[in-house]
């Protein structure tokens, strides 16, 4: 039987995440975590893959040349569409959802973010595209990280270093404001997360072989960007 995605249809229905502070929060410090890998700069052309709200560009628009929001949720391309209308150097485009011709997102980009979104890839066929692709798109030089990549091994000193990691950046309370409105009103997300079983499994072993593959330089990253202690950040150099 042909598998269907259920967050494909979950992204086109946002409930709490656009609206959360949190998530924008999140965002914030990822930025300022990674600006010494990342060296967001004025002679940037970013594309934010997978998109979502548009936090990304929220935050960086005002200190990079340019940022191509893209998501394939056509609810967040139209709420992106509404927020960054008077923003001229942020544009917005739907990713076509077989990752066919990637170009119609844009080419000549610097710098590449694909955060908290490659475990809700259909298969490793598809990261194998998406990979590729962004190589059409992108100049020789560009870095694409790809943060947040979840996984279902999550032990007791993960979730230490979660609650350290909120504590520390000023997150705690709205962490737990988000946490509860997934339980009062959001009871789709758990049943379809299944506390993280449903994600595509993405072997570190498969981003490195397919690196080699590709010509590419690979490199699984240590550092904690999120509160997600356990994800995996992963930064690719075409
Ligand atoms: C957890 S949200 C992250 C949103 C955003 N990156 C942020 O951090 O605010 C996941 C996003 O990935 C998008 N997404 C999932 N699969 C995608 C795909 N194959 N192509 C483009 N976007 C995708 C969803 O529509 C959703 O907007």
């Amino acid at each position: 039987m042909e598998y269907i995605n259920p967050w494909v249809e979950y992204w086109n229905r946002d409930k709490i995440w656009s609206k959360s502070k949190f998530w924008r929060k999140q965002m914030e410090v990822f930025v300022r975590l990674t600006t010494g890998i990342m060296d967001y700069n004025a002679n940037d052309k970013i594309l934010d893959f997978g998109c979502g709200s548009g936090n990304f560009a929220e935050i960086t628009a005002d200190r990079v040349g340019s940022v191509v929001c893209a998501d394939m949720s056509e609810s967040y391309i139209s709420m992106c569409s509404s927020k960054f209308a008077e923003v001229p150097n942020v544009t917005v485009a739907r990713v076509n959802p077989d990752l066919s011709d990637l170009t119609n997102v844009g080419t000549g980009f610097t710098k590449v973010i694909c955060f908290s979104v490659m475990h809700y890839f259909t298969d490793l066929d598809y990261v194998a595209r998406f990979l590729s692709g962004i190589q059409r798109i992108a100049v020789p030089g560009t870095k694409l990280l790809v943060g947040d990549i979840g996984n279902n091994n999550r032990t007791w000193i993960d979730n230490f270093r979660a609650l350290s990691f909120t504590l520390r950046e000023g997150m705690f309370l709205d962490a737990l404001i988000l946490i509860t409105r997934i339980w009062l009103s959001d009871s789709h997300y758990r049943k379809i997360k299944q506390r993280g079983d449903s994600y595509l499994s993405i072997p570190d072993a498969y981003l490195l072989e397919l690196g080699k593959e590709l010509g590419l330089k690979v490199t699984v990253l240590e550092n904690q960007f999120t509160v997600n202690a356990n994800y995996r950040n992963v930064l690719v150099e075409y």
